[in-house]
């Protein structure tokens, strides 16, 4: 299947230290319009750091990968909500009804994507973790996105790998969120499945999550443009 996609968001994805490295970096990159909290910098920091992004105009994305009981993820999601969170995380394990009763909870301001197998994990491991001998993780990688979308999320977070077969399972308007972006000669760090921000758009993804190759730049503003211009 053709993707529609032909551009994507570059989220930024603030994996420092604490709340002043965060807000020195954006500084020095005040072209950045998403940036991702994980729950190191949001244990830390709390939600006065969220405030304080969206002060400064940005959209926020909190990747938090909650997988919890219904009531419990509501919760969580209002109080995302309130805070003025654009995009957040869950687990696609977590059920029909988990979702379904968060994507209810999210109103129209919030956008809620779905997590399907972890990258860390290998078909063996992932075979384990469910009590079963042999899991074909990209099946298994599409069968949940297509459960989330059916629940009423607004798309799934997967590798550049996945994204291909994730959009022909969730269709054309749903949104793919797509970490491991790294530039040709970037240094891959620990990630193993990378994608450039062309191939990954190519694939489908709408969001990219950028962390390493802005975050340890000397110029981090250029290196945000270049990736903008790559996704366009
Ligand atoms: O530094 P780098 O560009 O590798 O950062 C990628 C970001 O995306 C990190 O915040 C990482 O936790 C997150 N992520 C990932 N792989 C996933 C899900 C999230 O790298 N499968």
């Amino acid at each position: 299947m053709t993707s529609a996609i032909t551009m994507a968001e570059i989220i930024l994805a603030l994996d420092l230290p604490g709340q002043s490295e965060a807000l020195k970096l954006l500084d020095r990159a005040p072209e950045v319009r998403w940036v991702k909290v994980g729950p190191i910098l949001m244990t830390r920091e709390g939600p006065e750091l969220i405030r304080e992004l969206v002060r400064r105009g940005l959209r926020v994305f909190l990747d938090l990968k909650w997988h919890d009981i219904p009531n419990t993820v509501v919760g969580a999601v209002e109080a995302a909500r309130e805070l003025g969170v654009s995009l957040a995380t869950l687990h696609a394990l977590g059920g029909a009804d988990m979702m379904r009763a968060a994507a209810a909870a999210a109103g129209n301001q919030l956008s809620l994507v779905a997590v399907t197998v972890l990258t860390s994990h290998d078909a063996a491991s992932y075979g384990t973790a469910l009590g079963r001998d042999e899991v074909n993780v990209m099946e298994e990688v599409g069968r949940q996105a297509g459960n989330a979308i059916g629940a009423g999320l607004q798309g799934v977070v997967c590798s550049a790998r996945e994204a291909a077969l994730v959009r022909a399972r969730i269709g054309k308007d749903s949104w793919i969120v797509v970490p491991g972006i790294r530039r040709a000669g970037d240094s891959a760090g620990d990630q193993i499945r990378t994608a450039t921000p062309a191939e990954a758009v190519s694939a489908g993804a709408t969001h990219l999550v950028v962390g390493r190759p802005i975050l340890q730049a000397t110029e981090p503003s250029a290196v945000f443009r270049e990736m903008s211009d790559a996704a366009r």
